[in-house]
């Protein structure tokens, strides 16, 4: 790593792979073309080493003990709190709260904040291209509360209808939950100007940053969203590690999510007393581990630079798009003008499972289907797609070989 200059890295991704072992693999006896990035991407030597030097080394449980391994553990783990902070530009470390995915920090805000504060009548905006995890919590609890969920239609090119957004934004609106870079269709939605305008009318507002935390650039107070959710699984860290941004004014008065461990100030049967943040939030003994091994993959991404990610991946991007618009019958879904490094697409007379099968036989995995985001798939009248979505150390003659193995696998299935 040390040696590989930025522009190296722009043109070759074979040093970056190098620090991906699994990338080395054989699947049915060809090599690994690892393009479902967008469900989990791989994770760099740093991420493996640190899981096996802190079970190895310092396993404790964190700020509890006096010990010597309690303390390294929970130094450990605070510290990827302040590079969480870093990384996605918030104001206080205490604005981080670890949970195992975005999934969970959304469920998090839902539970708490919007049980509270959505009334009867109140409406909550959620784009029509959201994962099920940016509905069904929203739907929950507006069923609880005797609120609605209104979606924000989806235009042909796969962006968010902003005029559409702007006549559904009213009093009633309270929240607006909007996916960062849709996991289907890799559109960038405008979200500073969403956050903009939802405020305007006071509402606040949810951005799930799944599948953009890995992508992009971006400051959560620059875009002052009111939450902030990743899952550290899509940014070469662990599975099951991830965090909640939240405007520290608002967690603060937010009521307490799981009740146990670590949450409470005091505990008596006359009544209890909470902590104070981010530890009201993080009941219970955490995922340590993969928490201290999501800072490994973060610094990683930083030596890199996101900026210098963003171009490479930008490249490889356009050129998947050339290569697969010359296919036959096969039809893009999503082409909007800002995207991340996916393309999820249809081919007229097969289904995506058979063509995600046969692309499996070459070594090459996709992934097929709704993903997730059925309301989506309903807009645009099809079951599903098949989606390839790349990451740092996507190479182009992987591209390559998903287009001459989608050509021979659609002359396989016509
Ligand atoms: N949400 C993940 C995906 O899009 C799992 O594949």
């Amino acid at each position: 790593m040390e040696t590989l200059t930025r522009s190296e890295l722009l043109t070759d991704s074979t040093a970056i792979r190098q620090q991906f072992p699994i990338l080395n693999r054989m699947v049915k006896g060809k090599p690994l073309v690892y393009l479902d990035n967008a469900a989990t991407t791989q994770k760099p030597l740093a991420v493996i080493d640190a899981l096996t030097h802190y079970y190895s080394h310092y396993n404790a449980n964190i700020h509890r003990g006096i010990h010597s391994l309690a303390e390294e553990a929970t130094a450990a783990f605070e510290a990827t709190r302040d590079t969480v902070k870093e990384f996605i530009g918030a104001a206080h470390r205490e604005e981080i709260i670890f949970t195992k995915g975005a999934t969970e920090g959304i469920n998090l805000v839902a539970y708490t904040w919007a049980r509270k504060n959505i009334k009867a009548g109140d409406e909550i905006l959620v784009s029509g291209m959201e994962h099920h995890s940016n509905i069904v919590p929203w739907q929950i609890i507006a069923g609880e509360n005797g609120a609605r969920v209104v979606p924000i239609p989806v235009l042909d090119d796969g962006t968010m209808d902003m005029s559409a957004f702007q006549r559904l934004l009213t009093k009633k609106t309270k929240l607006v939950a909007v996916v960062h870079a849709s996991n289907s269709l890799g559109t960038i939605n405008p979200v500073n100007s969403i956050v903009a305008q939802a405020h305007a009318v006071g509402a606040k507002v949810l951005v799930d940053g799944a599948q953009s935390t890995v992508h992009l650039s971006f400051d959560v107070q620059d875009m002052d969203c009111d939450f902030f959710v990743f899952s550290g699984h899509k940014v070469y860290g662990p599975t099951g590690s991830g965090a909640l941004y939240g405007k520290k004014e608002l967690l603060e008065t937010m009521p307490v999510f799981h009740g146990g461990g670590e949450m409470i100030k005091e505990v008596s049967f006359e009544g209890t007393t909470y902590n104070e943040l981010p530890y009201k939030y993080e009941a219970g003994t955490p995922n340590i581990a993969d928490t201290i091994a999501l800072k490994f993959a973060l610094d990683f991404v930083n030596e890199i630079g996101k900026e210098t990610i963003h171009q490479y991946e930008q490249g490889l991007l356009n050129y998947a798009t050339d290569a697969l618009e010359q296919i036959k019958g096969l039809k893009i879904i999503g082409k909007a003008p800002e995207k991340t490094s996916v393309i999820s697409f249809i081919v007229d007379g097969v289904h995506p499972q058979d063509l995600g099968i046969l692309l499996d036989n070459k070594g090459i995995a996709v992934r097929t289907g709704h993903h997730c985001t059925q309301p989506l798939m309903d807009r645009f009248g099809i079951p599903g797609t098949t989606r390839a979505s790349f990451a740092m150390y996507t190479s182009y003659a992987e591209i390559d070989a998903l287009t001459e193995g989608l050509e021979r696998s659609i002359k396989t299935l016509l």
